[in-house]
């Protein structure tokens, strides 16, 4: 600085032209700073803003075990109860792997349970935070006396059915046909039911997913079953859910040694995913045609459906799975164009006149299924090699056919391509399993023309 000035004084003329551009320079850095800061405070706010709202629900093991902790705190104080508690909670048959999801409060851990993989789910963390059985709060104001007055598990089928009717949308006079089976295996028992059952019961009857499965258990198999609960967690088979980040789409690696798929061969995922399909097709066949109500599922992506070790399909996020009543009601929109009434993969037509959106969906679930699964699966570059062939040309195009196609009114036309998709997928099936034969022929000649060399 000093040397600066000095030298400034020094120069006459020059030097004012020299302060005038330090100080333009000084000016330049000072801007240069501010900004250096602003960016260094926008960028450490963002990261705490995204730290906090990120992270402040993430899923850790320290978590999870407290709160399967305090799960069985409460079944050992009575609160809580049901067919897990005592392995849970007594018998440690139930061990915690990991945690597989944290959001909005909703917990989803992976445990094993007597060595068979499962998943533990529950909508809210703590049961406190269900809403207690209100018949059960008003036995305990009217005293001792009304405690002897106990529901009977008649009573008990029927606001359980109630409550199921009124989460999935069913009206109440319609003919509840669904949770039928499970009334049934309610009314089996003679003794009425504790204090901690209902309550249970109850907490689960809140979770929409629950009531959902619990509903569909005996009539489909394409749902992930329901293997038993706890308070108001419920536990699931584990299954092998699709992913996108993967041309793979379902880890079938981990099932191409599974008995099922005959004579200890291992399949190769190519020979796969024509089966795997076949299930998507049954499981779209049940879901429109064996329930009373047509069932819409409006976010098909490979995330939320997994395979059995049989290659069957489950619905695993079945968070956006309607009946048709509750469909009808949320397409019911007020609409100024077509796209008003998309909602995810169920959409209507905007009614201009009205400024109504259609109540009737518009595509359906063959459709979306063909458009977001089938055409990668059945794609030239997935298939390789195969690809020229005939069958499997014919068949790229029968799903492209199927995912331009939108059901709802040409209902016949999408049966008649469900049907034309279901013949050549089961020809690619037979046809790779007469190639298998023939190759393990050949393979069982030169065995024997190599014996014959000896
Ligand atoms: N039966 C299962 N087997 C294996 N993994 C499962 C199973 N059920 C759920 N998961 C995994 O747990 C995660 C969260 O579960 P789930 O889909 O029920 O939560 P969600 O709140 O419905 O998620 P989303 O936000 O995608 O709707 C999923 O990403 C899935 O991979
Ligand atoms: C659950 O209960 C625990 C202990 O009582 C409490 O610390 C926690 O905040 C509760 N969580 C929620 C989401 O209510
Ligand atoms: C209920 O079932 C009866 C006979 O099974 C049938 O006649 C009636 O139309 C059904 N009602 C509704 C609302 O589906
Ligand atoms: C839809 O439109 C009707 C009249 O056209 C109006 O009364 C109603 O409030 C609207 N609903 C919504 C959700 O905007």
């Amino acid at each position: 600085m000093f040397r600066a000035v000095r030298w400034a004084a020094g120069s006459g003329r020059g030097g004012r032209g020299l302060r005038w551009l330090r100080a333009r320079v000084r000016r330049r850095s000072a801007v240069l700073f501010i900004l250096l800061w602003l960016a260094s405070w926008l960028f450490l706010s963002g990261l705490l803003f995204v730290h906090t709202t990120m992270f402040s629900d993430f899923c850790t093991d320290d978590k999870s075990r407290r709160i399967l902790q305090r799960l069985c705190e409460e079944y050992q104080q009575g609160v809580l109860t049901g067919d897990l508690c005592e392995d849970l909670c007594v018998g440690s048959h139930v061990e915690y792997k990991r945690c597989l999801y944290y959001e909005n409060g909703k917990k989803v851990m992976a445990a094993s349970w007597r060595g068979m993989p499962i998943v533990l789910k529950s909508k809210l963390e703590n049961f406190s935070s269900y809403e207690a059985l209100a018949l059960l709060e008003y036995q305990d104001t009217a005293g001792d006396v009304g405690a002897e007055e106990e529901l009977s598990p008649l009573d008990v089928v029927f606001y359980a059915t109630l409550q199921i009717k009124n989460l999935l949308g069913l009206e109440a006079g319609s003919n509840l046909t669904l949770p039928r089976l499970w009334g049934q295996k309610l009314k089996k028992r003679s003794q009425s039911y504790s204090r901690a059952e209902l309550a249970s019961l109850w907490a689960l009857l809140q979770q929409e997913e629950y009531a959902f499965l619990r509903v569909m258990q005996d009539l489909t198999d394409h749902v992930a079953k329901v293997l038993g609960s706890c308070g108001h967690f419920y536990a699931v088979e584990y299954l092998a859910a699709g992913h996108t980040w993967d041309q793979n789409i379902f880890s079938l690696e981990e099932f191409s040694q599974s008995p099922k798929s005959g004579e200890g061969r291992t399949m190769t995922e190519i020979d796969m995913v024509p089966r795997v399909a076949l299930s998507f097709l049954d499981m779209v066949d049940h879901f429109e045609n064996d329930f009373s109500h047509h069932l819409h599922l409006c976010d098909i992506k490979p995330e939320n459906f997994a395979i059995r070790k049989d290659l069957t399909v489950a619905a695993i996020d079945v968070d956006m799975a309607f009946f048709e009543p509750k469909m009808q009601d949320i397409l019911e929109q007020n609409c100024t164009n077509d796209n008003d009434c998309n909602f995810f993969d169920c959409i209507s037509k905007c009614d201009k006149k009205r400024n109504k959106c259609g109540s009737k969906r518009k595509n359906s679930n063959l459709q979306v299924i063909c458009e977001k699964i089938f055409r990668s699966w059945f794609s030239p570059t997935l298939l390789g090699d195969k690809a020229g062939r005939p069958l499997q040309v014919e068949l790229q195009q029968a799903v492209q056919d199927c995912a331009e196609t939108e059901g709802g009114e040409y209902a016949e036309r999408a049966r008649n391509i469900r049907l034309h998709l279901q013949g050549l997928l089961t020809q690619l099936v037979q046809e790779d399993s007469a190639n298998h034969q023939s190759r393990k022929q050949a393979h069982a000649k030169r065995r024997i023309h190599t014996a014959l060399n000896f």
